[in-house]
């Protein structure tokens, strides 16, 4: 059954707002300063999830999920700058993908299209370059290994089969745009299939009535039925991680464009409104949405970049006549410039990423309250689709 799509509680706080174009210009060369900053150390190197006091260590290309944001960065900079060096430095990235996914580094998980959708498929869509669309492929070759057909689900962690992590994650939905990608440039329609397969799986599971999500929903190894909603960075089961919520908001819209289905519309609009109902007095997220004001908790403003990005392609795709449109031009407006105004890095001197107050896991106690750097991506992406409408997607 599909979700309830809830009504916006406030729709006053979502009133019309002027974001002037001015306002926007000035956070790009705010953020083009931090990654001028950053670039010297992150040419042949990459930062580490989440920062520790603020600054990202450096990392090799061999591990983690979130490598392909940084290269992503430095597409969406190239992009909106026209500065060459940026595209010479995400072009000489391209070899330590192609080196990973060959060799096998650090890619025994579900998270492919993260790392190679802003890195490599971007490559292969503005430079053509061909190394990164093999490089893509090989990823999209590698997700599909992880999907189980009696299931109908992509695995995303640990062994596969094993019991302990038979379950798919919310988080997916962004990395199964690698398959719908890897379609249509190959002809073979088996990677699209796998996805869709997944997405409906996924949704149908994780979405509960209220439109709130699970992040992770657990199978039977031996009969293959769903078993239970759990989660692992949220605080509780039955709660909505702010992230967790994040993905099902900007995954189902991905799938949209893909197959214009509007099943995927609902269920964008549904976890959408739900984040929208739960967001504090600046409007940026908790890093679960059951916490809100007067809670001594950090905030997860990564979540609010990617539903951002969410909002602006939904924009897009909505009839005209839809009040939620409205809506969600001004949450837009409104949550970019909460942005803006109280989270850039940019009286941090020593910080060398974008976005403040992020956080990647508190019951892992794992960069808690930091800048983490899908934040950052996000950020630049909802900065690039807001400054220029017509940006064509790398997902
Ligand atoms: N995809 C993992 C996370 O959002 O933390």
């Amino acid at each position: 059954m599909l979700p309830n799509i809830p009504e916006i509680k406030h729709p006053e706080r979502y009133a019309d707002f002027d974001l002037p174009r001015e306002k926007l210009e000035y956070a790009l060369a705010e953020a083009v300063k931090k990654i001028d900053f950053a670039l010297p150390t992150f040419t042949d190197k990459f930062p580490e999830h989440s920062s520790v006091n603020n600054v990202y260590a450096a990392v090799n290309n061999d591990r983690g999920w979130n490598t392909g944001f940084w290269t992503g960065i430095l597409w969406h900079a190239y992009e909106m700058t026209g500065d060459e060096k940026y595209k010479k430095v995400a072009l000489g990235q391209v070899p330590s993908y192609l080196k990973r996914i060959v060799e096998k580094l650090g890619v025994d998980h579900h998270d492919m299209g993260f790392v190679f959708i802003p890195s490599c498929v971007a490559a292969w869509k503005l430079c053509g370059d061909e190394d990164a669309k093999r490089a893509a492929i090989l990823a999209a070759d590698n997700l599909i290994t992880r999907y189980n057909e009696k299931a109908g689900f992509i695995q995303a962690w640990g062994k596969v089969g094993a019991e302990d992590n038979f379950r798919l994650i919310v988080d997916c939905l962004l990395n199964i745009p690698l398959l719908y990608w890897a379609s249509e440039v190959t002809g073979d329609e088996k990677y699209e299939k796998i996805a869709y397969t997944h997405f409906n799986t996924t949704v149908d599971l994780v979405c509960r009535e209220d439109a709130s999500t699970y992040h992770t929903y657990f199978f039977d190894t031996k009969t293959y039925k769903p078993l239970r909603g759990a989660t692992h960075q949220g605080a509780f089961d039955n709660s909505a991680w702010a992230r967790g919520q994040a993905w099902g908001s900007y995954g189902p819209m991905l799938t949209y464009i893909y197959k214009k289905n509007e099943k995927a519309m609902h269920i964008f609009k549904a976890t959408t409104n739900y984040f929208l109902n739960y967001l504090p007095e600046d409007y940026i997220a908790f890093w679960d949405l059951c916490f809100t004001d007067g809670d001594d908790e950090p905030r997860d403003s990564s979540s609010n970049a990617i539903v951002l990005c969410a909002m602006l392609e939904g924009i897009k795709h909505m009839d005209e006549c839809d009040p939620l449109k409205k809506i969600y031009i001004n949450a837009t407006k409104i949550i970019m410039n909460s942005l803006i105004d109280n989270y850039l890095t940019k009286d941090v001197p020593e910080a060398n990423g974008l976005l403040l107050h992020a956080t990647y896991g508190k019951p892992q106690k794992n960069g808690v309250d930091e800048m983490n750097i899908w934040g950052d991506y996000f950020y630049m992406e909802a900065l690039h689709r807001m400054l220029d409408p017509d940006w064509k997607l790398y997902w």
